[in-house]
């Protein structure tokens, strides 16, 4: 896994605000807490991050508002060495928030204020166009507009460039359009269930479920499986790759660190998948040891 690959994410930048529970409230039920913090987040930025930081040449499209939490965003992902040619400051938008709880066994619950994420079309995307094009995959979730996600993504088949989709949040109806254009989709266990109406708890169910996604026409298939780790299926190969065992405090971003890692090694025929996987889990095992999304994104010396 020597060669480093040029990621181009299109996606979402939130600003987090986080509020750490003992437990989480329940409605109507009122408490305290026991540290509220703000971070970088938004999984476009943070698949973005731990591409970075995983060393591989990282570029973003998509959107923050014209106001002092897309100033910070901006400040946040120029440090990291983003390259940022292809993010606008939308005039009369507020960048997209979100705000979490998480709990001391680790659970999160987040709401999301889509601001700048959602106003941004597929004009922009034309724009920087240059960018996708020169790229080994684009990445994409479904944390900005569909129709953004589908010109880069026509784009990206074009020109060649593998597309990677996190259907994350869930939507009910993914368009087709979309998934005739995706190469690999990277869901979690709830996702899968939502995209395919199965509900995965062990290896048969989860190949199922991944033989309904290659029967859209995408290519290789991962499903996370939390601590349990990834399961993937590409080119007639199948298996579970394991997470490493650690103790999760916060799992906010794990999926996000996961792609933009493996995203980072991975081989354009997704010859080395397994591998990868590998990569990915061992990135996110250490996310989920820290608190915070793009504060608990590990870098590349942090990994063997
Ligand atoms: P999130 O929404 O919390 O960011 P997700 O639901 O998208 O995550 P998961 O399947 O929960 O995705 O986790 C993604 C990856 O993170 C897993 O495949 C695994 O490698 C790692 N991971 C998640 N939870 C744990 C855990 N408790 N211990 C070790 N690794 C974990
Ligand atoms: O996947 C984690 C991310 O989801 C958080 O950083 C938050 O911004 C939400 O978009």
């Amino acid at each position: 896994m020597n060669k480093m690959n040029t990621i181009t994410v299109i996606g979402s930048i939130n600003l987090d605000r986080t509020i750490r529970v003992k437990q989480m409230p329940k409605p109507g039920e009122t408490m305290h807490t026991k540290e509220i913090f703000s971070a970088g987040g938004g999984k476009g930025a943070n698949q973005a991050v731990a591409a970075k930081r995983a060393e591989a040449k990282t570029n973003f499209i998509g959107a923050v508002g014209n106001d002092e939490a897309g100033e910070m965003m901006l400040e946040l992902l120029k440090e990291e060495g983003i390259g940022l040619a292809g993010v606008e400051t939308l005039e009369k938008q507020a960048t997209g928030q979100a705000y979490i709880i998480v709990d001391d066994q680790g659970e999160n619950s987040i709401t999301i204020h889509s601001g700048a994420n959602n106003t941004f079309t597929p004009e922009h995307v034309e724009e920087y166009k240059e960018l996708i094009e020169a790229s080994d995959f684009v990445i994409a979730q479904f944390e900005s507009t569909l129709e953004s996600t589908i010109k880069a993504f026509k784009i990206a088949r074009k020109a060649n460039v593998k597309t990677i989709l996190n259907p994350a949040p869930a939507l009910e109806k993914v368009p087709t359009e979309l998934l005739e254009v995706t190469d690999m989709i990277v869901p979690n266990e709830t996702e899968t269930e939502i995209l395919t109406g199965i509900k995965v708890t062990d290896e048969a169910s989860l190949k199922e479920a991944a033989d309904q996604l290659h029967q859209l026409g995408i290519e290789a298939v991962i499903i996370t499986i939390g601590s349990k780790g990834a399961f993937y299926d590409v080119a007639g190969h199948s298996g579970i790759v394991p997470a490493f065992k650690v103790h999760a405090v916060d799992t906010t971003a794990a999926g996000d660190t996961f792609i933009g890692a493996l995203s980072s090694v991975l081989k354009n025929d997704f010859s080395n998948l397994a591998e990868a996987i590998k990569f990915g889990n061992q990135a996110s095992s250490l996310t989920v040891q820290r608190f915070g999304a793009q504060p608990s994104i590990p870098y590349k010396n942090e990994l063997v």
